[in-house]
């Protein structure tokens, strides 16, 4: 169920704020009778009418994308610079990311015109695992990968327990490669947790979501995701919140 006026926005009918304004003015229809409250909900199944003109209501559409790095997950910038959903020009759909990866972090990343199943996994409560793997400057030692797994203290609240590897480090360089396991999003969290136990994040990739990996993927694709998958990704957000 979603709401009338973001269904109506949706549909390229007009900005939510206009729809709102539609729906006051006594100018929409659900299944046949006018609809002046803000509020209502409706469903796939529900007819709705703008001054007459039936609402096309979008196919939902499920895409994953290798974001590469320097990239806005935005569906637009003030500045210009490429939005992720510049690589979605054949994409009829009004798609939008699930969540966002920083500009310079590449990786999967979540693409959907479905509300509902955009809302669903973003929820908090959600313990989709996110596997990222990070360049960082020196190498973390033990405790300190620990401190990681534990949960770190961070301005916006304590992280959840956590899951690291070392994959490789480079002593000549002082660099390692280390991979983390989280399922929360907060923003910036795994370089803000680096950073927090002296270690700055060089470069990040996101590996993982759920059971989506990127294999078969590179930097700018983007692949549909199939019915099971979708099913799969809703019964694993459930099952967590
Ligand atoms: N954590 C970060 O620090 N950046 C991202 O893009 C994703 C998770």
């Amino acid at each position: 169920m979603e709401r009338l006026q973001k269904v109506i926005a949706h549909a390229g009918f007009a900005s939510r704020r206009k729809a709102e304004e539609l729906i006051v003015e006594g100018r929409v229809k659900v299944n046949g009778k006018v609809v002046k409250e803000l509020g209502v909900k409706v469903s796939p199944s529900d007819r709705v009418v703008v001054d007459g003109i039936p609402v096309e209501r979008e196919e939902p559409v499920y895409f994953m994308f290798y974001k590469p790095r320097g990239v806005i997950s935005s569906v637009k910038d003030d500045k210009g610079r490429k939005v992720v959903t510049d690589f979605f020009e054949n994409i009829e759909q009004r798609i939008y990311p699930v969540g966002r990866l920083d500009f310079d972090t590449s990786g999967l990343l979540l693409l959907t015109n479905d509300g509902e199943f955009a809302n669903l996994l973003m929820h908090p409560k959600n313990e989709i695992e996110k596997v990222y793997v990070a360049k960082v400057k020196g190498i973390p030692s033990r405790e300190n990968m620990k401190l990681l797994e534990r949960g770190i203290k961070l301005e916006d609240g304590k992280t959840a327990p956590a899951k690291t590897k070392l994959l490789s480090m480079d002593k000549k360089k002082q660099t390692a490669i280390v991979e983390l396991t989280i399922h929360e999003g907060k923003n910036r969290q795994v370089r803000r947790m680096f950073e927090a136990i002296g270690h700055e994040v060089m470069k990040l990739k996101r590996e993982r979501y759920g059971f989506l990996t990127l294999k078969g993927l590179t930097p700018g694709e983007i692949r549909e995701l199939s019915p099971h998958e979708v099913k799969q990704l809703r019964t694993l957000a459930n099952k967590s919140s």
